[in-house]
């Protein structure tokens, strides 16, 4: 059940409540029925993601990776814009990397960044084993010291694309240190943008929630961003992406 699910449950009452959590369960339910059945058509795992997501879990990481469909949507939009360097932000063990480094060509590069020393041996690991440990380099850290480490190293950037999923608290950040890393026209995605509906409550004190709608407002005010962003439903609750484009 969503945050927004749970919410809403507990400030209901007696068969009222029930019926409210009875039919957020099944809204949920149809939703990880869908994601499934895209999913087996059109973004089925192969080993290496599968053994991923094994490995992660018998490590004890969370199980927050983006869905399959959700990955397969980032390493096509990688290769639509023939994205050839690629700067995550928020690695856990590796999957939605695994889902990017794939897109790369040849020579290409990719860098995530995940401060759990933990969770980022899980994910080298698992790239290893996918044969991505060539192209995909994870670096260790909180990403607000790691980022201008890599801002300063000769050669660090532009990268073509960008995907943000990291602590939410720090979204305007890490905005603004992959705008100070972009190209005109790379794309930056911002995943866990809706997080069950909170996003509207502008008296949010949830730091996820207050990080995000910064995050909106900066990318509405900056006039180097183009941007949107859209809800989603699926295996993952109640949720959505930011996708930005730096202008020419
Ligand atoms: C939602 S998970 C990333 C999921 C991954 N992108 C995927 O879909 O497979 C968020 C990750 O960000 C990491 N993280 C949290 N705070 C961070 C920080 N300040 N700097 C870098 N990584 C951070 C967490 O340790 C966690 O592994």
């Amino acid at each position: 059940m969503t945050d927004a699910h749970q919410h809403e449950a507990r400030g209901a009452h007696g068969a009222h409540g029930e019926r409210v959590a009875r039919g957020a369960h099944e809204a949920e339910a149809r939703w990880s029925a869908v994601d499934g059945y895209l999913t087996d058509l059109l973004a089925p795992e192969d080993e290496a993601l599968t053994r991923a997501l094994e490995a992660s879990d018998a490590a004890g990481l969370p199980r927050i990776a983006v869905a399959p469909n959700q990955g397969k949507l980032l390493q096509l939009l990688a290769r639509a814009m023939g994205a050839r360097t690629v700067l995550e932000i928020g690695t856990l063990g590796g999957y939605s990397t695994i889902w990017l480094a794939r897109a790369l060509p040849e020579g290409g590069r990719l860098i995530s960044l995940e401060y759990d020393e933990r969770h980022a041996e899980v994910a080298r690991a698992n790239l290893a084993r996918a044969g991505l440990d060539a192209i995909a380099e994870v670096r260790t850290g909180p990403a607000l010291e790691t980022l201008p480490k890599l801002a300063a190293e000769p050669g660090a950037g532009p990268f073509d694309l960008f995907f943000i999923d990291a602590d939410k608290v720090n979204n305007p950040r890490y905005v603004s240190w992959a705008l100070e890393l972009s190209r005109p026209g790379s794309v930056i995605v911002v995943d866990n943008v809706v997080r069950g509906g909170a996003i509207t409550d502008a008296d949010a004190q949830d730091p996820s929630v207050r990080g995000t709608r910064e995050m909106f407002e900066l990318v509405a005010r900056e006039p180097r961003l183009d941007g949107t962003a859209f809800q989603t439903v699926g295996t993952k609750g109640w949720d959505g992406l930011l996708v930005a484009r730096v202008v020419e």
